[in-house]
């Protein structure tokens, strides 16, 4: 596939001028939510680019605009920040005294607004970022399913806590607070789904939010703008829109963000976290770098291990925090596995994200491309070959995946997490090659191991699990079910993420404790019996 075939895959200016190819109306948000207030925004913009072009008479490509959002600065974080700190006034707020009951009937009202703007969120995701068609509807289902579940893990947790405890002659009620102000800022590639896995347990806990979109992927938010307003108490939900590097640090500097959640750069992160005034008061939740890798034992099923290495390394074009980033193969099959993957790779069909059966869609920038192809040029410097005939083939934002062989540790394909499809394989003669790689490594996520021998799984699996956060064993690496616990070592993580996990991390547990005399006994029977308090309670949520 040379540049030209690649090139015929976008739609042409007269298809999308005739409408025979599908496009989508322009987004042009001028407004941010803050204490309450859809605000009207006359300022600065970004235009957005979408990950799709459109071929011009001359046969040249041209990313289409499809819309702009505000590109708020200093004042702007400031006042996003104070209505946070406003609703939430120290834990004094409606939003953080509200019963665990009540707030969940806020988020089922937010949730039943979301689902009606499905069909705009899943067309937006697929122009801005260039996710196919089935897997934008999956994020947005699963993101629905997600709150659901947060709803009923926060019920049962509740529940739990619906009680006193007697110990030692000591009355006690333990329940979960919220922390206060919580910066959200989730990722381009799963902007809904990673933004909300976030968000939704900080809110549903009682914190109040700054929500700052991704560059990639903020125009979704847009939509819910509304929802947010009608199902919240005012200042609970607040955006914030513009460079990261301009608004963030001020919003750490100011000293009143309680807990910071980034999925995003380990580097990142620990710049941000640095500049708190009181870092003992940040709580952070990260889900950050990941260099996920494979380690394919000359016993494994070959069929298998290449198609779970395919969908791990290229499902999304590589763009997930867990996608497999670099294969380690035994020598002794390494050539029979390269070339089945090569086979197996050649299958994928590339095309625009509405296109029937599409894996591979174009790239959410120029840039990316660029960086993909810097990363083939130092490989092959290095001594690497592209195995596959297309690999690297570019027209515009569509970049043909690359397969690398042989991978050393020279190359910056090695350490580098490439976040694109390129695939990296490296081979192996002694398996203590492929766990030295694993302990070295800055990141410390996932790793999938492929092998049929009982002696070899819990060979690697007991060093493995002590690297790693989860050891996948003839499967892929990925996040779900998302009541697993989601979380990684080193640079790859901080906090935990899962569906009850997640409610922990936003919150800090708070208790009542009273003498167990008659007196504190009849005290806190009437406080029960009259409701005098929203803490103490012993309610049962259905
Ligand atoms: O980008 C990181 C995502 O959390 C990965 O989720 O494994 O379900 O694709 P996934």
């Amino acid at each position: 596939m040379d540049d030209t075939e690649l090139r015929a895959l976008f739609p042409s200016e007269s298809d999308l001028a005739q409408g025979t190819s599908p496009t989508i109306a322009p987004v042009h948000q001028r407004r941010t939510l803050v204490g309450g207030e859809l605000i009207p925004w006359t300022g600065r913009t970004v235009p957005v680019l979408s990950a799709v072009c459109a071929r011009q008479a001359d046969g040249s490509l041209r990313q289409l605009e499809i819309g702009s959002y505000p590109s708020g600065g200093a004042a702007e974080a400031e006042a996003a920040l104070n209505a946070a700190a406003a609703a939430y006034d120290h834990g004094r707020g409606p939003w953080p005294t509200m019963t665990a009951g009540e707030r969940i009937s806020c988020m089922q009202d937010f949730v039943a607004r979301m689902a009606k703007h499905r069909s705009t969120i899943v067309e937006l995701l697929m122009f801005e970022i260039g996710k196919s068609r089935v897997d934008s509807e999956k994020e947005f289902d699963r993101t629905i399913e997600y709150i659901r579940a947060t709803i009923e893990a926060l019920k049962a947790l509740d529940n739990e806590n619906s009680r006193f405890h007697i110990v030692e002659g000591t009355i006690g009620q333990i329940r979960r607070t919220p922390l206060g102000v919580v910066l959200c800022m989730g990722p381009y590639n799963y902007p809904l789904n990673e933004t909300f896995a976030t968000l939704i347990p900080a809110l549903i806990m009682g914190n109040t939010i700054v929500l700052k979109p991704p560059r990639y992927g903020a125009l979704i938010f847009d939509a819910l703008l509304e929802a947010f307003q009608a199902a919240f108490p005012k200042g609970v939900v607040n955006t914030i829109y513009g460079s990261g590097a301009e608004v963030v640090p001020l919003l750490l500097e100011s000293g009143q963000v309680n807990a910071l959640t980034l999925i995003g750069s380990s580097r990142v992160a620990d710049h941000l976290k640095k500049l708190h005034p009181k870092v003992n008061r940040l709580r952070a939740i990260l889900g950050l770098d990941a260099k996920n890798a494979a380690i394919v034992l000359p016993d494994a099923d070959i069929e298998l291990a290449v198609r779970e290495c395919l969908l791990g390394s290229l499902s999304f074009n590589g763009q997930r925090c867990t996608a497999l980033k670099i294969l380690i193969v035994h020598e002794e099959i390494v050539d029979a596995f390269a070339q089945q993957f090569v086979r197996e790779l050649e299958k994928l069909i590339l095309g625009m994200p509405w296109h029937d059966g599409v894996s591979i869609t174009p790239l959410p920038d120029l840039n990316k491309v660029q960086y993909m192809l810097d990363l083939l040029s130092d490989a092959q410097v290095h001594g690497a070959k592209i195995l596959n005939r297309r690999g690297g083939a570019r027209a515009g934002t569509l970049f043909y995946p690359a397969v690398v062989y042989p991978v050393t540790e020279a190359m910056r394909l090695y350490r580098e997490e490439q976040f694109g499809p390129v695939v990296p394989i490296m081979p192996f003669k002694d398996v203590e090659t492929a766990l030295e790689y694993v302990v070295t490594s800055d990141h410390g996520q996932q790793v999938s191991i492929f092998t049929s021998s009982p002696d070899e799984v819990g060979r690697l699996v007991d060093p493995l699990v002590n690297q790693v956060c989860r050891v996948n064993i003839n499967c892929q690496c990925q996040r779900g079910p998302d009541v697993f616990p989601f979380t990684g070592r080193k640079d790859s993580a901080e906090g935990t993420l899962s569906v009850t996990d997640a409610l922990r991390s936003f919150s800090i547990r708070s208790m009542i404790a009273a003498k167990q005399t008659e007196a504190s006994k009849a005290l806190l029977r009437e406080v029960v019996q009259q409701r005098r308090s929203k803490f103490v309670s012993t309610d049962f949520l259905f």
